[in-house]
């Protein structure tokens, strides 16, 4: 990735954003957790912050559209050519029909960063896609087709669709203020409405870090869906709660401004580092420890338990477009071993008569209900705890029968993170 050579001004050929961002899609594609581990690189970090934001919004841009330009590419594409001109078409597309970029500055970038022999063929496929320009909005293209028929099959016809139509969508910023409920003043200057629960939606852009109140710790950023978990727990001042897969910690901020002792658990150092700022930040006090969360030799139980387990994250799809992507069908069997795996270490914390709340942020029935069933069928000390309808912000929509919820992303007017969420209860003595 070649850096600009003023790192502090735009390059203004935007041939170095460009390249970066063809990195990034190379990267988003290839791997879970590729694009982030490439946004945090030390090359894009070098670019101009103009470039970098450009090289994001680009990638973002392409993969929130990348069905639909795919399904437009690929009868042009005769005979494929390699992986990176590919990327670059697709770059390319995005900037023509999402971007609106001229459309001379658009195909002449993108014809300028193709391999010598592949330039004719660039030049051609971008202008033709001009002349019969695609449909980007199509929901029935907009996700992978493996998902799309798995989510079709698990909710229907008409909420897959809902459900894929915000593939396309940029989302809104959701925060949590750590006054519950939040000052007027806070949601007045945030430009922020109020959603059942407390959280505030912000239409605002740009470095959050910058917005009223941040360096306070007065909020963090956490998506509706995910503030719903830590609220069910309904902790009162004093209990004692394990937060395992804590990082970056969400919900362990709303576990401690509720007034809970945290124990905060996570595998991961470097995103324990992140939990441990976003506490420092905010003034609120948790143990932190780093352990695998199923061979942490400690004796304790705890009131209450979170586990946030780690998961496909395909309900996440609206700020992290490259899960659909990157996700492989085996990833959802071998996440499940884990996650039951995980379920039956965070049980063994559960005191007598405490209570337990498991969540993903998976679209996938196989990391949420058939977990949840799995593990009262494995775990005769522990019944469901049935949520009630509207209890911690979930949408009416979200409760399921037998008292679990489903949120689907379609759940909330201009789209909500997708998750699965459970409370149990330990049976008591
Ligand atoms: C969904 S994220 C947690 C998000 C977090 N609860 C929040 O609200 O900010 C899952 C986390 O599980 C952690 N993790 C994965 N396997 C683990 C294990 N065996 N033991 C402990 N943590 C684990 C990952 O490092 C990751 O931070």
């Amino acid at each position: 990735m070649s850096a600009s050579p003023d790192p502090s001004s735009p390059d203004p050929s935007g041939r170095p954003a460009r390249a970066a961002a063809l990195e990034l899609l190379a990267a988003a594609l290839s791997r879970r957790a590729g694009l982030e581990a490439a946004l945090a690189a030390p090359a894009l970090q070098a670019l101009a912050p103009r470039d970098r934001a450009f090289a994001r919004a680009l990638v973002m841009a392409s993969l929130r559209h990348l069905g639909p330009i795919d399904a437009a590419l690929q009868p042009r594409l005769a005979k494929p050519p390699p992986e990176p001109v590919v990327n670059l078409l697709r770059l390319g597309a995005a900037q023509l029909f999402v971007l609106k970029t001229p459309p001379h500055a658009a195909v002449d970038a993108t014809v300028g960063l193709a391999p010598k022999p592949f330039r004719g063929l660039t030049n051609a496929v971008l202008r033709a896609l001009l002349r019969a320009p695609p449909d980007l909005a199509d929901p029935d293209r907009l996700a992978p087709a493996w998902l799309y028929a798995r989510w079709r099959a698990a909710y229907g016809e008409a909420a897959a669709r809902a459900v894929a139509a915000l593939i396309a969508e940029p989302p809104a910023t959701d925060l949590t203020p750590r006054e519950d409920p939040p000052s007027c003043g806070l949601s007045a200057e945030l430009e922020a409405e109020v959603l059942p629960g407390g959280t505030l939606r912000t239409t605002r852009s740009g470095d959050v870090a910058a917005w009223p109140g941040f360096a306070q710790g007065a909020w963090w950023v956490q998506d509706a869906s995910a503030a719903v978990p830590a609220r069910l727990l309904a902790v009162r001042p004093g209990e004692t709660v394990l937060d395992l897969c804590a990082a970056p910690g969400g919900k362990t901020l709303q576990l401690a401004a509720a007034g809970a002792v945290v124990t905060a658990l996570d595998r991961s150092g470097p995103r324990l580092a992140r939990l441990a700022e976003n506490l420092a930040r905010t003034g609120l006090a948790a143990e932190v420890v780093e352990a695998d969360a199923a061979a942490w030799a400690d004796p304790r139980t705890f009131d209450a338990v979170l586990l946030d387990a780690p998961c496909s994250a395909t309900g996440t799809f609206r700020r992290h477009p490259d899960v659909l992507w990157a996700a492989r069908p085996s990833d959802v069997a071998s996440l499940s071993a884990v996650q039951a795996r995980l379920l039956e270490a965070a049980a063994r914390r559960v005191a007598p008569g405490g209570r337990l709340v498991y969540c993903v942020c998976s679209l996938e029935p196989e990391e949420g209900e058939a977990q949840a069933a799995g593990f009262l069928a494995r775990a005769p000390g522990f019944a469901l705890d049935p949520v009630s309808a509207g209890q911690g912000g979930a949408p009416a929509a979200s409760l399921r029968p037998d008292g679990t919820l489903r949120i689907l992303p379609c759940h909330r007017p201009g789209g909500t993170d997708g998750f699965y969420i459970a409370r149990f209860r330990r049976t008591p003595g």
